[in-house]
């Protein structure tokens, strides 16, 4: 286990030793999150770096990082624990015959022995050496019931076992809550969290990102690959290109040995940048060529 970031500057200039690029806000909020120990709850577009930063700072810490995904129907079972039911019969069949009494058997049954622990429950564990990072990914994929389940976690992390008792971290774990914010996450988690707007970032910022990220490419071709997902972003499609897109494309154009864009190559490549079909009719013809001029004078003009 590493020990915590001691200031913003710091906690910048270490996400950016594990090649993260952060802006100041973000930086901000995760140095306040990790010193006020308090779940860090991250909205925005997708592909933006949200999923990334939870994996960011496990490898930072030095801690294990627990992701639980959420999807439609996630209940307790499937994010904190279950009784193993199973072993629970074995147990009791073992225990025909033989002169245990039935208490004695009923809270074995219930005890630790007989639980599968699932993420949450994990990362709250008293047994655990270091407190892990929780990763809480896409909530909003997620039933609205299932959030109040977490309530209990984000704000005393512990888990009460109805049949078991209340277990408690003894060191609270990071956690990091995402959301592509297909629903509102209810104000009583986001209470619980400090929150921060993932949203596109600047030329400057993702040009950064993409030399760490892809660090093989030219210095011209990714001047131009990013001021062209930014004119991108400037126009009305179905879904925007994230981070992930411009890295996925950039690596796709040196695969075709590409040196500069040219709009035979933007076209033949569309599908890297943009997977709506609408989105990409409306970039055939001559606006993919219109747009590649304005960022031959934009780049020219830097
Ligand atoms: N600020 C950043 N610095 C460096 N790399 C970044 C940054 N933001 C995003 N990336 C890159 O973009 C990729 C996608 O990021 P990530 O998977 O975290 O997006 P996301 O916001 O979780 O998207 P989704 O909502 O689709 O899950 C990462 O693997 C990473 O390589
Ligand atoms: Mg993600």
């Amino acid at each position: 286990m590493t020990d915590l970031p001691t200031s913003i500057d710091d906690t910048a200039s270490r996400l950016l030793a594990h090649d993260y690029v952060p802006d100041r806000q973000l930086a901000t909020v995760v140095y306040l999150a990790l010193k006020l120990q308090r779940p860090l709850f991250l909205e925005g577009e997708p592909g933006t770096g949200k999923t990334e930063i939870a994996r960011t700072l496990a490898a930072i810490l030095n801690r294990p990082l627990i992701r639980l995904q959420c999807y439609e129907g996630l209940d307790l079972a499937g994010a904190a624990y279950e009784w193993n039911y199973g072993r629970q019969m074995m147990e009791i069949r073992l225990a025909e015959g033989t002169s245990t009494s039935r208490d004695a058997l009923a809270s074995e049954l219930f005890s630790e022995r007989f639980l599968t622990k699932r993420a949450l429950l994990q990362s709250i564990d008293p047994a655990n050496p270091v407190a892990p990072v929780l990763l809480i990914d896409e909530l909003d994929r997620a039933d609205e019931p299932f959030e109040a389940f977490l309530l209990e976690v984000l704000s005393d992390f512990q888990i009460t076992i109805p049949e078991l008792g209340t277990v408690k971290a003894i060191t609270p774990p990071i956690v990091v809550l995402t959301s592509n914010r297909t629903r509102e996450i209810h104000d009583a988690v986001k209470r619980r969290c400090l929150y921060h707007w993932v949203g596109f970032p600047d030329a400057a910022r993702e040009l950064e990102i993409l030399k760490r990220r892809v660090p093989g490419a030219a210095d011209a071709l990714a001047r131009q690959i990013v001021a062209f997902v930014q004119k991108l972003r400037e126009i009305e499609l179905y879904k925007l290109p994230g981070i992930a897109e411009t890295i996925e494309w950039a690596r796709a154009l040196m695969e075709l040995d590409t040196l500069v864009l040219d709009p035979e190559v933007i076209q033949h490549t569309l599908g890297v940048l943009l997977k709506y079909q609408d989105d990409i009719a409306k970039l055939q013809g001559s606006e993919a060529a219109r747009l590649l001029e304005q960022v031959k004078r934009d780049v020219q003009a830097v």
